[in-house]
């Protein structure tokens, strides 16, 4: 089936060109098929008639952890209250996670990445690393998978209370049992590079066996402190760091050499630097510099870090608000961090673009222009949200109020 998108008042691609009125876009199928001026659009089976609103690429979200039981809504409190984010209370997640069922933690993640869906994430990448032991790292990754191609095991999130002291034992666990396991499951390995969780040697020895078991890698680091994850990520060809939010020249000018040129962009890193200011935010921290970043020419991703401990949001639009108002970002490269960044941090073509070819994932908006979601944060602006060329939101219900279509 093919669908006519016309009447589109700002066209935002990530591709060579812009539209700013006028544009249409023609899906067919699960694919983008042709993209141009709405005078010259070709004839489609259905059409959408967008009323002169902003249509932008699905909002790729590179980052959440959606395998887990429970909330720590109380501790949340405790850090408004003054309390500091320690990253200690992933240990009362594990708990509530290996208690849980299998469709307790499929009900859960199923609900996440439906309110990411409806709120315009086309593509989610989702973490384990609430299970810790071989069974409920293994599960988390089996049943993450029933949700996204883009799974990433993190057994390597902090050494579980029953290893307390013998960080060098549970690291062999997951080099041997725990990814023999998990790997089958999981396209992506991830380790938690910070002073309390893991240190440069062991996070090399995890991600060089991730690599051997043929998975691409990605670290958290640089959250709560200077520290080597940067460097690390870089050295070992990463395809993502995330956080950066402590960052040294030396970890800025890392990022900045390993880019490359690239046809469809100015350019892209290797090693793309995600930032997560939903984390920030709800850790009340200081907020990475982005601008630093991109004045240096590193890539930047936005993704929301959806985790029931230091960020618990489903909200794309949430973090573009966030990292136009807190970290320098113009609302452009905010919407391209949330788009194209993401796809770029999973080494992904096929996304994040509106382009011939392409997955037809797009979102249409309540506004005029992509200015409006950092300009009116808060507000539920995405009106239409199109994955693989279906329509996904409104869906049929969601279009009725009080048995009355809208
Ligand atoms: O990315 N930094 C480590 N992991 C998560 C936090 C997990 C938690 O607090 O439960 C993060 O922020
Ligand atoms: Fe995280």
């Amino acid at each position: 089936m093919s669908l006519l998108i016309t009447n589109i008042g700002e066209l935002f691609t990530n591709g060579a060109r812009h539209l700013t009125r006028d544009a249409a876009v023609v899906l067919d199928g699960e694919r983008i098929a042709w993209v141009g001026a709405a005078t010259e659009a070709p004839d489609a089976d259905e059409r959408i008639d967008a009323g002169g609103a902003a249509v932008l690429p699905g909002f790729v979200d590179s980052h959440a952890h959606l395998m887990f039981a429970g909330d720590r809504a109380p501790e949340f409190a405790a850090r408004m209250a003054g309390e500091p984010y320690t990253g200690g209370g992933i240990r009362t997640t594990v708990g509530a996670t290996r208690s849980a069922s299998d469709q307790e933690l499929r009900d859960n993640a199923s609900r996440l990445v439906r309110e990411a869906l409806r709120q315009g994430t086309t593509t989610i990448e989702i973490k384990s690393g609430y299970g810790l032991n071989v069974t409920d790292e293994a599960r988390s990754l089996r049943i993450a998978s029933e949700f996204t191609s883009e799974t990433t095991f993190l057994g390597a999130h902090v050494v579980p209370a029953e290893y307390q002291g013998r960080a060098d034992e549970y690291v062999g666990l997951i080099c041997g049992p725990m990814l023999a396991a998990a790997a089958p499951y999981a396209k992506w390995v991830d380790v938690f590079v910070e002073r309390g969780a893991f240190d440069e040697d062991q996070a090399r020895n995890i991600l060089e066996c991730g690599k051997a078991m043929g998975l691409g890698l990605r670290l958290h680091g640089n959250q709560l402190g200077p520290g080597p994850g940067v460097q690390l990520a870089v050295e070992m060809d990463a395809a993502s760091v995330d956080h950066c939010t402590h960052l040294s020249d030396a970890d800025v000018d890392a990022l900045a050499s390993v880019t490359v040129a690239c046809m469809c962009h100015e350019g892209w890193s290797r090693t793309v630097a995600t930032l997560l200011p939903g984390a920030e935010f709800s850790t009340r921290s200081p907020y990475p510099d982005a601008r630093r970043l991109l004045d240096a020419g590193v890539s930047v991703a936005l993704a929301t870090d959806c985790n029931p401990g230091s960020s618990y949001t489903s909200s794309m639009a949430f973090c573009i608000a966030l990292a136009v108002r807190e970290m320098r970002m113009t609302p452009a490269e905010a919407v391209r961090a949330a788009t194209a960044g993401g796809a770029q941090s999973l080494r992904r073509d096929d996304i994040g673009v509106i382009q011939v070819g392409a997955r037809a994932d797009l979102l249409i908006l309540d506004a005029p222009s992509h200015l409006h979601l950092a300009y009116r944060p808060g507000v539920p602006l995405i009106r239409t949200v199109i994955s693989g060329g279906r329509v996904a939101f409104p869906t049929a219900i969601n279009r009725m109020h009080d048995g009355v279509p809208l």
